[in-house]
C-alpha cells in the first residue's frame, strides 16, 4: 500500500501541475508560465517532493518489472549506450546515407551526396570518433540528477528549480541558444546554451509539465538546436493506457518531430510510460521525407500540427470526442486533478 507520505508527496506534484494548467486556461500559457516561475516557494516544494517520490517511493521493489517509472532511467542509459557505444549510431548513419541517396536519385547523386557530407556535418561527425570521449548529455527537467552517476556520460543537468546542487538552473522554454554557453556570475544558472553542443538531450516526464502544446514544441525545437548532428532526443512520457490507446498522438509526435528534422529510431511502450528516441538527422530532408509521405485519416488529422506537441490531457475524452474546435486547450475538472494520476504514484507495486 502507498504510505500517507507517498500520497502527500504525489498530491503536491499533481496539485502543482493542475494549478499551472488551470492558470494557463485562465491567463493564457505565457502569462501563466511567468506567474508559475515567479513562485519560488511552490517550485521548491515541488522539487523536494518530486525528488523524494522518485528516489524513495518509486525505488521500492524496483526489481519488479511493473515498476517502470523507476526503470525509465535504466532504459535511457541503455539507449545511449546502444547508440553511441554499441554501433547504433553507425547503423543509422548508414541508413540515413541510403535514404539520402534514394532521395537524390534522378538528380546527380554524387552531387547530393556531397551536400549531405559537407553541409550537414556527416563527414565531420564520422571523423570525430565518439569512442574517445564521454557522451555529452543534457538532462532537461532533471530535478535531482538521476543520470549523473554513469562514467560514460558527461551529464549537464538542468531544471527550473534544482532539487540538488548537481543540477543547474535553466528554463529550457525560454533559454537563449547561441554560439557559446553563458552562465550567471555564480555559475549556477544557464543564461544561454550552445548550439550543436550535446550528443543527447533527455526529456523524462518533462513534456507533461508544460500546459500547452506550443510550449512543448518549443522545447523540442530547442532540443534540436542544442543537439549535434546525429545526436538523439530521448523522450519518456507517462501513459498507463494500453499501447494502442494513444497511437494517434504518438504518430503526431513523430510527424511534428520529423518536420523539425528528427528521425524516430526507437519506440517502446512500457506499462506506464512511452519511451522514444529521435535522431537529429545529418540531412534534414531525410527526416522530413517520412512526414511528407504520410497520409492521415480525417480522425488523425485532428492531432497533426507542424508546431505543436499534443498529449492526452489536451483532449478530454480523447477516444470518444477527439479534438473540439475551440475547446482544444480546455481540460475538464477530473482531467486537471488526474494529471499524472495514471502513473503509479498512488499504487503499491
Ligand atoms: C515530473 S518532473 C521529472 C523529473 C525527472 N526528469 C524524472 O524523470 O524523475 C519534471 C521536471 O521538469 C522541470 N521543468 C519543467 N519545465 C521546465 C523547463 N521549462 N525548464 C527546465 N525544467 C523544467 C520541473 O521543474 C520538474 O523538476
Amino acid at each position: 500500500m502507498a504510505t500517507e507520505e507517498h500520497k502527500r508527496l504525489s498530491d503536491i506534484v499533481k496539485g502543482t501541475h493542475a494549478f499551472l494548467r488551470a492558470e494557463a486556461q485562465q491567463y493564457g500559457a505565457e502569462a501563466a508560465w511567468e506567474r508559475h516561475v515567479s513562485r519560488g516557494d511552490v517550485l521548491q516544494k515541488y522539487a523536494a517532493s518530486m525528488r523524494e517520490l522518485a528516489t524513495k517511493c518509486w525505488t521500492e521493489n524496483y526489481l519488479n518489472p511493473k515498476n517502470d517509472t523507476y526503470c525509465r532511467m535504466e532504459w535511457i542509459k541503455t539507449q545511449c549506450k546502444e547508440y553511441f557505444l554499441n554501433g547504433g549510431k553507425e547503423k543509422y548513419d548508414e541508413r540515413e546515407r541510403n535514404i539520402s541517396t534514394k532521395i537524390s536519385s534522378g538528380e546527380s547523386s554524387s552531387e547530393n551526396f556531397q551536400i549531405f557530407n559537407d553541409s550537414h556535418g556527416y563527414v565531420e561527425n564520422k571523423l570525430q570518433n565518439i569512442y574517445g570521449r564521454r557522451v555529452s548529455l543534457l538532462d532537461v527537467g532533471s530535478c535531482y540528477n538521476p543520470l549523473g552517476n554513469e562514467d560514460e556520460f558527461n551529464v549537464t543537468a538542468i531544471d527550473l528549480t534544482p532539487a540538488t546542487s548537481a543540477v543547474l538552473r535553466c528554463d529550457f522554454l525560454n533559454v537563449m541558444i547561441g554560439e557559446k554557453e553563458i552562465r550567471s556570475q555564480d555559475k549556477r544558472e544557464f543564461r544561454q546554451l550552445a548550439v550543436n553542443s550535446f550528443d543527447v538531450v533527455v526529456f523524462s516526464l518533462l513534456l507533461e509539465y508544460l500546459p500547452c502544446p506550443r510550449q512543448r514544441y518549443i522545447c523540442c525545437r530547442n532540443a534540436y538546436n542544442v543537439l549535434k548532428s546525429a545526436g538523439v532526443l530521448i523522450i519518456v512520457s507517462p501513459d498507463s493506457k494500453h499501447v494502442g490507446a494513444n497511437t494517434k498522438l504518438i504518430k503526431s509526435w513523430r510527424y511534428t518531430l520529423s518536420k523539425l528534422g528528427f528521425m524516430r529510431i526507437k519506440y517502446e511502450k512500457l506499462r506506464h510510460i512511452h519511451c522514444l528516441v529521435f535522431r537529429k538527422c545529418a540531412c534534414k530532408n531525410v527526416a522530413t521525407r517520412w512526414a511528407d509521405l504520410q497520409h492521415f485519416t480525417q480522425d488523425e488529422e485532428k492531432y497533426i500540427s507542424d508546431r505543436e506537441i499534443f498529449i492526452p490531457q489536451d483532449f478530454p475524452n480523447i477516444c470518444s470526442k477527439g479534438k473540439q474546435e475551440n475547446n482544444i486547450y480546455k481540460y475538464d475538472e477530473s482531467d486537471l486533478i488526474n494529471t499524472f494520476s495514471e502513473l503509479p504514484f498512488d499504487k503499491a507495486f
